[in-house]
């Protein structure tokens, strides 16, 4: 099997972690891109090349991953923090959209595939399962940007693949808590939970993620596309569905509406995605929900990336 050379911008986030961990374990080389160098290189222990980047500065990112000539470069940074996005709508353009758009350009300069990591928020409107020709109203600054820098990207690095995810799974770096992390640390402190009944998803464990996006590089698709499990949920039902698994009570989980919340930002309501297409164009079946949710207990019950120590007491 060939081995590849990645680039991974946002490599101290949940889905860049992740992508490094997995693709170092195969025997890749793995160039990532951050913020924070130190941090990265303290958790990974020096095993990869570690560059800074930052798009707010993107000439910056663009000339350092120039200099390594990556076979590929998967763009995961952005500015993810939905409610922060609406309230600085033109930082997060700059980040989400401008900074992309040179990045994906400097691939194209120099040879490198270019994979975009874009997300299920595209789907504002109606009701999923979506099809990837139903994006559009979209009902954040978030999301906007999100589908603004599709359409830059597809422009500058015709061969680019864009890829509409939504994932769960652990932060490699500790102090930090995505929703999957906060429903299990809520569990073991035996605290209520509130899960949204008006929030649907269809999220793959970022273990996933990271396999699905390396078989897309090995089949050479471009385009867009959805990636997400076969089936969607409510975030009320995945958090009973992590607690029933894991032995808690399930009446810890309360249904709550986001409607109520007083959010800054509008989030979707059922941007359930129909990821048929991908599954078909790299010939692999696709995952149910509830197989994702395995697998991420599975990697709990291993005792992984110091998972036990961070969730004393859930096992
Ligand atoms: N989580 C989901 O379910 C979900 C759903 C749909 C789409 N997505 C997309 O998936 C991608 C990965 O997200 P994630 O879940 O891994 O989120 P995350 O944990 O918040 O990671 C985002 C990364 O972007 C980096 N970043 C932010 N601003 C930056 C800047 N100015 N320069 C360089 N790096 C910057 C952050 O760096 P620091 O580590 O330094 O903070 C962080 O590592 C994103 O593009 C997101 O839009 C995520």
């Amino acid at each position: 099997m060939n081995k590849y050379h990645f680039a991974i911008t946002g490599a101290n986030g949940l889905l860049g972690g992740m992508l490094c961990w997995r693709y170092g374990q195969a025997g890749h080389r793995i160039t990532a891109l951050v913020r924070d160098p130190q941090t990265f290189l303290a958790m990974n222990k020096s095993e990869f090349t570690c560059l800074t980047g930052d798009l707010a500065k993107p000439k910056t990112m663009a000339d350092e991953v120039g200099k390594v000539n990556p076979d590929l470069i998967v763009h995961c940074a952005a500015l993810t923090n939905v409610d922060y996005c609406e309230d600085n709508p033109e930082e997060a353009i700059f980040i989400n959209e401008v900074a992309s758009e040179q990045l994906a350009a400097r691939a194209s300069q120099i040879g490198a595939g270019f994979v975009y990591i874009s997300s299920d928020s595209v789907y504002g409107k109606g009701k999923g399962p979506h099809k990837e020709e139903d994006a559009g109203g979209a009902l954040s600054v978030y999301a906007q940007t999100k589908l603004n820098a599709e359409e830059k990207i597809k422009a500058i690095h015709p061969s680019a693949l864009i890829l509409r995810t939504c994932h769960f799974g652990f932060n490699l770096l500790p102090g930090r808590s995505s929703l999957a992390e906060w429903m299990l640390g809520n569990m073991v402190a035996g605290k209520e939970i509130g899960g949204f009944v008006d929030a649907c998803f269809s999220p793959l464990y970022t273990k996933t993620s990271a396999e699905m996006i390396l078989a897309a590089t090995r089949k050479g698709i471009k385009g867009i596309y959805n990636l997400g499990s076969s089936d969607g949920i409510s975030k009320y039902r995945f958090a009973l569905q992590l607690a029933n698994e894991l032995g808690f009570e399930t009446k810890m989980v309360t249904p709550k509406k986001q409607a109520e919340q007083g959010f800054a930002a509008i989030r979707p309501p059922d941007p359930v995605m129909d990821s048929s297409r991908f599954y078909e164009a790299v010939a692999l079946q696709p995952p149910t929900l509830s197989e994702e949710i395995d697998k991420f207990i599975r990697t709990l019950r291993d005792g992984k990336f110091d998972i036990q120590e961070r969730f004393e007491g859930l096992l």
